[in-house]
């Protein structure tokens, strides 16, 4: 086929379309075939590609479950799910930034009260976590639900360990009259996404490591504000710069010095985008 026979397609593909009733649905699937046409022609893809691409989004599918989301690991490892993020988190500067929100939080974790312990058994050097949450303006935010979830000393959630039948490493807690928090827990420790799928499949292929720099996750929530979903990385860590779901900003990476007695201590302060 010719360029302009090319371009015809590009157009008849999309001029299909164009009843769609929905008007995102159709801007969405309109550039949706612009790019995968585009793709496909600037990379002159083969049919053996074509049918190799087929396949490798088979077995993709074929290990997800109501446990295992292949394709959001997919979605992760090709940054599309941190571009998702990007472009819906545009808050203005000195706000806190987004990162990906992952696999492993689980909905409705142990309320702990502000002192109390998250790790819950979860074994790994001790530390203690501190934190603020206010507005872009200065002011604190009270009453603010941090949710946190983090992996043990082993880089594993309590998710992944089906032998334990309770939560560990994760808790919710709420910012007192002054938007303060803070917990004890362990240290996070670097660890990898999970390989046993086409996933990793790609990732060896590519030469790409699967390891994700280690990291708390946290969710903070507060009426009037936009709900943040961040991390909080370890300066020095040797993955930061590799991390397969391109997760880290530079903005959250902080010291987590030891305060004595093998103990660690990390201080981080979040700031919330006003909604109203
Ligand atoms: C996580 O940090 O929990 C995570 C994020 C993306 C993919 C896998 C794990
Ligand atoms: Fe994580």
């Amino acid at each position: 086929m010719s360029a302009a026979g090319s371009d015809t397609l590009v157009q008849q593909v999309v001029e299909r379309f164009g009843d769609t009733p929905d008007p995102r649905l159709r801007e969405i699937l309109g550039s949706l075939v612009r790019h995968l046409h585009g793709f496909i022609r600037e990379t002159r893809l083969t049919e053996q590609e074509w049918i190799k691409g087929i396949a490798f989004l088979t077995a993709v599918g074929q290990k997800c479950d109501d446990r295992r989301q292949e394709f959001i690991l997919l979605s992760d490892v090709l940054g599309a799910s941190m571009q998702v993020v990007a472009v819906q988190s545009e808050r203005p500067t000195g706000c806190t930034e987004s990162t990906v929100f992952g696999p492993f939080h689980v909905e409705g974790a142990p309320q702990v009260p502000n002192g109390g312990d998250v790790a819950s058994g979860a074994h790994g050097t001790p530390c203690l976590v501190r934190g603020t949450v206010c507005a872009a303006n200065g002011q604190e935010v009270a009453g603010a639900t941090v949710d946190v979830w983090q992996s043990d000393d082993d880089g594993l959630y309590d998710v992944q360990r089906p032998e334990l039948q309770r939560a560990q490493g994760r808790g919710v807690l709420t910012t007192d009259a002054h938007g303060a928090f803070w917990f004890r827990s362990v240290v996070p420790v670097p660890y990898p996404i999970p390989t046993d799928g086409p996933v990793g499949d790609l990732l060896r292929t590519t030469r790409r490591s699967p390891w994700r720099p280690a990291h708390l996750h946290f969710r903070i929530q507060a009426p009037g504000y936009e709900t943040l979903i961040t991390h909080v990385f370890r300066t020095g860590d040797p993955h930061l710069a590799s991390d397969p779901v391109f997760g880290v900003r530079p903005s959250l990476v902080a010291d987590w010095p030891a305060t004595g007695e093998g103990q660690h201590e990390l201080q981080f302060d979040f700031v919330l985008h006003r909604t109203s």
